[in-house]
C-alpha cells in the first residue's frame, strides 16, 4: 500500500513534541512490514534541512485567497529516515525557524495543506490512503472532497489521528477565502461552533478517525474542548490505537545521546553512572531518589502545579528527594521554576528550555518520573521512562492510565494517582519515596518496566488493518 502522512512535525526533521516522534516513527514501521510510507510536512529552516541533501521533485504554482505563489516539493536523497520524507517550499511562509507560533500560522498551515493537495493532483497514481495529524493537516480531508479544482482526488480515502483535540486551529468565515473555491453547499463540513474549525472538519470529512490511546477516546466524548457532541455523533467512525514507541531511538543498550548505555542486566550500574553525570551537571545530591518532569510547561501537563508540589514535598515529606525539571512553556511557571533555583539545598534545578540530549539522559539517570497530567492523549515520556527504568508517577488519565500499572495492584510497577491536585502529587511522590526505600521491591519493578512492550509493531498491524477496511 502507498500511504502519504501529512503532519506540521517529524522527528528529527523538527520536533516540538510527541507528534513529531510518532511521525517519525510509524513511517518508518509501516515501510518495514513492507508498505511506502511517505511523510510530507512544511520545510522549516531547521539543522536537518541544511545537514541533508535532497532533490527537487515537484514545481508547482498555486494560491491562499489573492495570495499566488510558487512553492517546491523536495526529497531526502537517501532515504535515511527509512520513509521517504517530502518537505514543502514556500517562500517566506513556510521557511522560518520556528514550527508555531508566528500570527500568520493560519496562512502558513493553509498553504501547506494546498499545497500537498495541489502536489496530489499531479501524482500519476493515486496514494492508496491520505493520513492527516491534527489540525495542521485537518483541512486535507474537506478540500480532497470540496474543492472544485481537485475533484478528481475525492476517492482517495483519508485517516485523521487525533494527537491532541484541545488544539483546534480555529479560523473565521473571512478566512475562508484562503481555501480553493469549494462547494458552498458543504461549507457545513467546515464548520463547528460558528467558526471553521480545522480539526472538526477532519472529523466529519475523513473516512475514519483514530486516537493515540483508547482511553483518549472514551473521555473525548465528554471532555474535548467543546467536540464533545461531534465525537459521540462520529463514534461509528472513530477507533484508539495507541502509539508505539521507536526502539531504535529510544533505546538504553544503544541510546547515542548518553554516555553509559545499559542493558536489564546492568540497568543498577548503568543508571547509578549516568545519575552521577546528572547529578553532578545541576549540582544535586546523588544519594537521594532523582524526580525529574521533561515536557511542555502548560496547564495541559499541570506543569503549574510543580512549584507547590517541589515546596510542599520538602516541607511535608522532608528535603528526601531531588527535583530536576526540563521544559518550557507559560512564562508565569518559567518564572516560578527559575525563581526556586536559589532556595535550593542541593535537591532542585531546572532547565529551562527544549534539549533533546538531555532529556534522554534524564530517562537514564532519574529514578522516578513525574506526569501529573490533567490531559493526556497518548503520552510518550512515560513509555520511554519505562524503558530506561525509570518509575512512573503518573495521574490516571488517558494514555498514561492505559499503559501505567500501579504497583499495588497484582504485576504493578508505576505510581498512579487520581487527581491533578498538588495533595495527590505529593502524596505519589511519598509513596515513590518508599518505594525507593524497599530496594527489592524496587528492582523488581524496574526489571519489570523494562521489559513491557511499548513496540510499535502491534500498532502498525492495527493501522494498517484500518486502511485496508478503506480499499
Ligand atoms: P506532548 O506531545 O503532549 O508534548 P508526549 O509525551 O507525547 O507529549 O511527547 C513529548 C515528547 O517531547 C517526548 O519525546 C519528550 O521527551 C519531548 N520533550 C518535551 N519537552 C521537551 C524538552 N523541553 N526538551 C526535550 N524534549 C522534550
Ligand atoms: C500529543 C499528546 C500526547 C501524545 C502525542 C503523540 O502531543 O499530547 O499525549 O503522546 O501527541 O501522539
Amino acid at each position: 500500500m502507498e500511504i502519504l502522512h501529512v503532519s506540521a512535525e517529524c522527528y528529527p526533521v523538527a520536533k516540538a513534541g510527541g507528534l513529531g516522534d510518532v511521525v517519525g516513527a510509524l513511517p518508518k514501521y509501516q515501510q518495514d512490514a513492507g508498505h511506502q510510507a511517505k511523510v510530507v510536512m512544511p520545510m522549516y529552516r531547521t539543522k536537518f534541512l541544511y545537514n541533508n541533501d535532497f532533490d527537487v521533485v515537484h514545481k508547482g504554482y498555486t494560491n491562499i485567497g489573492d495570495y499566488f505563489f510558487d512553492y517546491t516539493i523536495i526529497k531526502e536523497k537517501t532515504n535515511k529516515l527509512g520513509f521517504g520524507l517530502y518537505l514543502v517550499d514556500v517562500n517566506g511562509l513556510l521557511d522560518r525557524e520556528k514550527i508555531y507560533g508566528y500570527d500568520d500560522d493560519v496562512q502558513r498551515f493553509t498553504a501547506f495543506q494546498v499545497c500537498v493537495v495541489d502536489w496530489i493532483a499531479s501524482w500519476q497514481f493515486k496514494p492508496d490512503v491520505v493520513h492527516v495529524h491534527d489540525y495542521h493537516a485537518g483541512l486535507i480531508p474537506f478540500m480532497l472532497q470540496y474543492c472544485y479544482r481537485y475533484n478528481q482526488l475525492a476517492s482517495i480515502p483519508t485517516v485523521l489521528t487525533i494527537h491532541n483535540a484541545q488544539y483546534q486551529g480555529w479560523m473565521t468565515w473571512e478566512q475562508s477565502t484562503l481555501l480553493p473555491p469549494y462547494d458552498e453547499w458543504k461549507r457545513g463540513m467546515l464548520e463547528w461552533g460558528n467558526s471553521i474549525n480545522p480539526l472538526a472538519s477532519a472529523i466529519k470529512c475523513a473516512s475514519k478517525v483514530t486516537t493515540v490511546s483508547n482511553s483518549y477516546l472514551d473521555e473525548l466524548k465528554y471532555m474535548s474542548n467543546g467536540l464533545e457532541a461531534l465525537f459521540e455523533y462520529e463514534k461509528g467512525k472513530c477507533v484508539g490505537i495507541l502509539n508505539g514507541i521507536d526502539t531504535q531511538v529510544w533505546n538504553p543498550e544503544t541510546d547515542t545521546y548518553i554516555k553509559h548505555d545499559y542493558s536489564l542486566a546492568t540497568v543498577e550500574e548503568g543508571k547509578a553512572k549516568n545519575k552521577a553525570q546528572l547529578c553532578e551537571t545541576f549540582g544535586l545530591d546523588v544519594n537521594k531518589p532523582l524526580f525529574v518532569f521533561i515536557g511542555r510547561l502548560v496547564g495541559e501537563k499541570a506543569a503549574d502545579l510543580l512549584p507547590n508540589v517541589i515546596g510542599d514535598s520538602f516541607y511535608y515529606i522532608g528535603r528526601r528527594m531531588n527535583f530536576l525539571i526540563l521544559g518550557s512553556g507559560e512564562p508565569e511557571v518559567e518564572a516560578r521554576l527559575n525563581g526556586m533555583m536559589p532556595l535550593s539545598q542541593n535537591d532542585y534545578s531546572c532547565y529551562i528550555g527544549y534539549n533533546e540530549g538531555l532529556s534522554h539522559l534524564m530517562y537514564a539517570g532519574a529514578d522516578f518520573l513525574l506526569m501529573p497530567s490533567r490531559v493526556e492523549p497518548c503520552g510518550l515520556n512515560q513509555m520511554y521512562s519505562m524503558r530506561y527504568g525509570t518509575v512512573p508517577l503518573v495521574r490516571n488519565t488517558g494514555g498514561l492510565r492505559d499503559t501505567v500499572k500501579d504497583i499495588g495492584e497484582e504485576n504493578g510497577y508505576g505510581i498512579v494517582f487520581n487527581n491533578a491536585s498538588v495533595g495527590d502529587v505529593c502524596n505519589a511522590v511519598w509513596r515513590a519515596c518508599d518505594l525507593y526505600s524497599d530496594k527489592s521491591l524496587f528492582t523488581k519493578a524496574r526489571a519489570q518496566m523494562m521489559q513491557l512492550d511499548f513496540s510499535w509493531e502491534t500498532s502498525v498491524q492495527q493501522y494498517l488493518a484500518l486502511y485496508q477496511s478503506l480499499r
